[in-house]
């Protein structure tokens, strides 16, 4: 086990798992990722075929696949304080006719699931006719403890995140919209210092979120182009300032549940 400084503000590029296991416990105040789905790209692709990693395969036999997601979690349960939060992006898969849901695994981790978030991307790819159209994803958040009471600007977003999916960053396949990470970070952290950790970090758009919004953060990825490219990101983050004050813009609230329950809003309309 060693400090957690030497983690602070840097990309390491590593296996997700082997890097959490240095780190200390309860050090971490927040964690968002998106890992890989493992979409079996051997098999052609099912889930969406120009999803291809620079260094890293996204096949393995499923229930493999779900063994390590849980350890995985488990080790970020570990790192994380008590009353944190980890936010956890993955979707509803299927394969030869059967539904995979992240459900399967999470239930299997030490975390309690305090909301799933549905992540409406309005656009998706892979449009074949067996099923209705799959324009969303899912944003678990998983706490450890009790959280803090989300303020009501943040808490009035509701549980649909209209996010279409990020169109820059071209040498990444799955890289998020800078809008949700911000949207995280920005209601649970608050204006609180706090460190933020993505484990699949990739491009590193949580961790330019966090330094936009003056956290401090540690990211993980197992390619080392995907890390270098994220150094660079961040330092020019500031060129992605604007749309994280546009996200901000959208937090923001003229009365309260309480305020508007005082004034008769919902009796007046009913
Ligand atoms: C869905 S992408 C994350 C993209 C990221 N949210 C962004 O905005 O760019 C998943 C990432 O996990 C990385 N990865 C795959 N296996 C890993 C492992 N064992 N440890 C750490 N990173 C890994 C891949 O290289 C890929 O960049």
């Amino acid at each position: 086990m060693e400090g957690l400084e030497k983690f602070i503000n840097q990309v390491i590029c590593g296996d997700a798992l082997e890097v959490l296991r240095k780190m200390p416990d309860e050090s971490i105040d927040l964690g968002i990722t998106s890992p890989p789905y493992n979409k079996k790209e051997k098999h052609g692709g099912w889930l969406v075929d120009k999803v291809r990693y620079k260094g890293y395969r996204d096949v393995m036999p499923e229930e493999e696949y779900q063994s390590w997601q849980v350890e995985v979690l488990n080790e970020l349960y570990r790192v994380i304080k008590e009353g944190g939060s980890f936010f956890y992006n993955h979707k509803v898969r299927y394969e030869d006719g059967k539904m995979i849901h992240p459900l399967q695994w999470l239930l299997k981790t030490k975390w309690n699931i305090w909301q799933e978030i549905i992540w409406n991307r309005k656009i998706a790819g892979n449009i074949r006719g067996w099923r209705f159209w799959q324009v969303e994803e899912r944003i678990y958040w998983l706490v450890k403890g009790k959280p803090k009471e989300l303020k009501p600007k943040h808490a009035k977003l509701t549980s649909i995140w209209e996010i279409r999916p990020e169109q820059g960053h071209k040498e990444h396949p799955a890289v998020f919209p800078i809008e949700l990470p911000t949207r995280i970070i920005a209601s649970l952290l608050e204006e609180e210092d706090g460190i933020v950790i993505d484990p699949f970090c990739g491009t590193g758009t949580t961790l330019v979120a966090a330094k936009l919004l003056g956290k401090k953060y540690i990211g993980i990825d197992i390619s080392e182009e995907y890390v270098e490219y994220a150094k660079r990101r961040l330092e020019k983050a500031e060129k992605e300032k604007a749309r994280v004050l546009k996200e901000l813009s959208l937090h923001s609230i003229e009365l309260t549940f309480k305020e508007r329950k005082e004034r008769g809003f919902w009796n007046k309309r009913a």
